[in-house]
């Protein structure tokens, strides 16, 4: 799939303000700092159209952009940033779980997990919450410029193995560098699949 267009629609703060237009959407979700942002504009090919910073927490609202005209991208806040305040931490944790546990057109959320390091509890908790409420999800291994390939697939092993404890299926996943634009097709491809899906 090609994108032809894409434009920022708008901010939210709960689940309820979002759009009912009942178009498709798939949402970008993970630890703050993953690169969630910047897969957003890579996928685009729209650099600044998602606010990206090397700062964590730079999202900190639901943030809705339609493309071709027919389907949303949505780039959520990031969880487990400890450096913002406990309150704040809580306000965004029910704001992207009021978001994934009630979003009817959500059709796929891409958990993004940082490949460079060894398996989070929290990842891994994160991950667990979403198969309790039954949100459809695939992974997107982000970053995977800076290791080499060999050790970027021997970390994705051992997270995959990881989450083989809890899950008798596993999800898709896909590698994705935002750096250089690795992982654009794969990832378009599958939302593809996914719209054409009844
Ligand atoms: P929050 O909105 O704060 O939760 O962060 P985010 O997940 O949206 O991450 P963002 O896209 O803002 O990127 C965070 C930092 O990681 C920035 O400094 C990016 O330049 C960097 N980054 C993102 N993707 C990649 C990548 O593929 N490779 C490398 N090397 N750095 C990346
Ligand atoms: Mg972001």
């Amino acid at each position: 799939m090609e994108v032809h267009t894409a434009e920022f629609i708008a901010s939210h703060p709960r689940e309820s303000q979002c759009p009912k237009d009942g178009r498709p959407e798939f949402a970008f979700i993970g630890r703050s700092n993953v690169g969630k942002s910047s897969l957003l504009n890579m996928l685009t090919a729209r650099k600044g159209l998602a606010k990206v910073s090397a700062t964590p927490g730079k999202t900190q609202l639901i943030n809705y952009f339609l493309i071709n005209k027919t389907w949303y991208l949505v780039d959520l806040p990031g969880y487990g940033y400890a450096k913002v305040s406990k309150d704040k931490q809580k306000i965004l944790a029910s704001m992207i779980k009021g978001y994934l546990f009630q979003r009817e057109s959500l059709k796929l959320a891409f958990v993004l997990i940082d490949p460079n390091i060894p398996p989070t509890k929290i990842d891994l908790e994160f991950i667990n919450g979403l198969g309790e409420h039954s949100v459809p999800f695939a992974l997107v291994f982000t970053k995977a410029d800076k290791l080499g390939p060999v050790k970027i697939q021997q970390n994705i092993d051992v997270f995959m193995q990881e989450l083989s404890k809890s899950w008798e299926t596993l999800p898709p996943y896909f590698t994705s560098s935002a750096e250089r634009r690795t992982g654009k097709a794969e990832i378009l491809n599958h939302i593809d699949l996914v719209l054409k899906a009844k």
